[in-house]
């Protein structure tokens, strides 16, 4: 197993979002769109299969009900307070473990593990117990609240934001639409098959937030 490296006992955290142009990561009311392209989706899977675990919000699982395919990630993460969550959801069709993160309940149901993070969540305490279970590296793929929430808290190492070759309709969900000027944010930027690929400096949107 890959050790994070790092002196707190998390997780490493890698986090990966898409974008159209106008910055819009979702359509109007949360509608899921196709962002990334054939040639990003092969670098998401390649991430995925780097991790122990892929985390996402609750809404990202009510509103994509996404698989999270990957070859060989043992863990899928979802992060829920006090929403619902349908047990025949897609990511319970996955092989893996499933692991829902919510306030106060704590029990194993087969492949389903609850662990709780207090009320409200703190991610330091989650992110302290999902380490303790093994986990050391995690992909974070949204949504933006959970994404915004892991940045305010410093707690991505790592980040990712594929801009795709679309433009999007007003109305959906804006990824990065602070108010406060952040400068230098781009640490790498690539242009790939359909899109470009940003590799952006965690900490200074955290420092923004
Ligand atoms: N383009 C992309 O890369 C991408 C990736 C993923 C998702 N999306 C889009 O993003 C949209 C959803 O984003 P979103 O911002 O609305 O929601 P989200 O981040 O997916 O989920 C937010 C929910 O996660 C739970 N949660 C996360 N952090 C928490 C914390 N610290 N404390 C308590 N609960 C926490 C809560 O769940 P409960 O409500 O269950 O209590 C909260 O309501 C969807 O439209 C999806 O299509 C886009």
């Amino acid at each position: 197993m890959i050790d994070s490296g790092l002196k707190e006992r998390r997780p490493y955290v890698i986090l990966n979002m898409a974008q159209s142009i106008n910055g819009y990561i979702s359509g109007r009311d949360g509608e899921r769109v196709q962002i990334s392209s054939e040639y990003d989706s092969k670098r998401v899977m390649e991430l995925r299969n780097s991790v122990d675990a892929i985390m996402i919000g609750g809404n990202t699982l009510r509103s994509d009900n996404p698989f999270l395919k990957s070859d060989n990630c043992r863990f899928r993460i979802v992060l829920k307070s006090d929403g619902i969550l349908q047990m025949d959801s897609n990511i319970f069709k996955s092989e893996g473990t499933v692991i829902i993160v919510n306030e106060s309940k704590e029990t194993v149901h087969g492949k389903t593990i609850w662990i709780s993070g207090g009320k409200p969540l703190d991610l330091k305490i989650v992110m302290s117990k999902i380490y303790s279970m093994g986990i050391r590296r995690i992909l974070l793929e949204g949504g933006k609240k959970t994404a915004m929430n892991f940045l305010r808290n410093r707690l991505v190492d790592e980040m990712y934001l594929f801009i795709g070759n679309i433009f999007i309709e007003e109305g959906g969900i804006k990824m990065l639409d602070n108010s406060k000027r952040i400068k230098e944010i781009i640490v790498n930027a690539e242009i790939m098959d359909k899109g470009i690929l940003l590799r952006l400096n965690p900490e200074k949107i955290g420092e923004a937030l």
